[in-house]
């Protein structure tokens, strides 16, 4: 087993207890932590690079639908080596990556030098893909990509007529429109950010459309049918307007509520136009599916130009502002966290 150095550093989220109020109470401060702070677990590995999530945004937060208790590491992604291993599947020096589980929610996440969990949660990294590449895909990717399969397994393609990607400039978003143009979908971009409509183009989306043309407020059961599928990553009044506007046995994946956590939809597109809603957790995903999914990501379906995702690469110590900005929804792409590099 390889040594671990007496003490690391990891972003730290405490709360002082007594007041009611989260976000006044909760503060985050990196600090040196020792070895034997970290869980229990049969892989340990240093981590090369993690990434920012809207989750990610929460836990730092203390938002208590993610942190279960104080004080906690966040980072809900991890990429890099392995430095010890008690499970047979995985040796010293091999380059992994963890997305998901309950990585940086309930437990002690990539946020850190190094991060010690379950063998299951692990995946090999796929050949080709560094892991600075693979958490520029990181939860976000993993999510657009399971979105895509579920679209894909319920017989939606690309002959069958556009396929709309709700927050198309988010992180989620972002890598649905590229994943989905490599894989020959015509891709209509739906985002409230104007001045993004050259870089969505540059991703692969076939047309852009405001938001606002996605959110349809007037209580009608059906609207035209537009769509043959579509990829919400928003929730709320968009989701309801996707559901209400996709085509004769078209799919509807969901996966976020960053515009509401409530659906208000009568059940006409379920059985007068026979369309499918799928929920995604990539949380929960089963390992056993995992290492095939991140084989597509990190093939066939590539970006072609993977670094266009990136918003920007920061350290610990920068993410306070990117944190600010992913609340807002103003955050472009990806945010990569270099912890202890390649
Ligand atoms: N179920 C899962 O397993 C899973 C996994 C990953 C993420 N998620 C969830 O998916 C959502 C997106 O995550 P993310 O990491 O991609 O977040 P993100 O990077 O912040 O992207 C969200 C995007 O949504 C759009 N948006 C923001 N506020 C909006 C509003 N009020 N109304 C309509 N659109 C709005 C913005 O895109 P435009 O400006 O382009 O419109 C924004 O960039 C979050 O709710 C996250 O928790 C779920």
């Amino acid at each position: 087993m390889s040594k671990l150095p007496d003490e690391f550093t990891a972003l730290v989220v405490s709360q002082t207890p007594g007041n009611q109020t989260p976000e006044k109470t909760t503060a985050s401060t990196i600090q040196h932590v020792l070895p034997s702070d970290l869980p229990a677990g049969d892989v340990t590995i240093r981590v090369a690079y993690s990434s920012l999530n809207y989750k990610d945004a929460l836990a730092i937060g203390g938002h208590p639908g993610v942190v279960r208790r104080f004080p906690h590491v966040p980072g809900i992604d991890a990429a890099g080596t392995v430095v010890a291993s008690d499970s047979p599947s995985y040796t010293a020096g091999q380059k992994v990556l963890v997305t998901g589980f309950d990585l940086g929610a309930g437990s002690w996440g990539g946020y850190s030098e190094y991060i010690r969990v379950p063998a299951n949660w692990v995946v090999p990294l796929p050949a080709g893909l560094t892991a600075r590449e693979a958490m520029i895909f990181g939860t976000a990717g993993f999510t657009a990509a399971q979105s895509l399969s579920a679209i894909e397994a319920h017989g939606v393609g690309p002959e069958d007529g556009e396929l709309l990607v709700t927050g198309a400039t988010g992180g989620v978003g972002s890598l649905a429109v590229a994943m989905a143009a490599r894989a020959g979908y015509q891709v209509v971009a739906a985002t409230g950010k104007s001045d993004a409509h050259a870089w969505l183009e540059q991703l692969g989306a076939a047309r852009i459309v405001d938001r606002h043309e996605c959110t349809d407020e007037s209580g009608r059961p059906l609207l035209g049918a537009k769509w043959a599928g579509a990829i919400d990553t928003v929730g709320g009044a968009m989701l309801t307007t996707a559901l209400r506007s996709t085509a004769l046995h078209g799919c509807v994946t969901c996966c976020g509520m960053v515009a509401g956590d409530e659906i208000n939809v009568s059940i006409f597109p379920f059985i007068l136009r026979g369309v499918a809603l799928v929920g995604i957790d990539s949380a929960w995903f089963a390992s056993a599916r995992r290492g095939a999914l991140w084989q597509r990501m990190a093939g066939p379906w590539r970006p072609a130009d993977l670094e266009a995702l990136v918003c920007s690469t920061t350290s610990l110590e920068g993410l306070d502002d990117y944190v600010h900005q992913i609340r807002a929804g103003k955050i472009r792409g990806r945010v990569v966290v270099e912890i202890a590099g390649e």
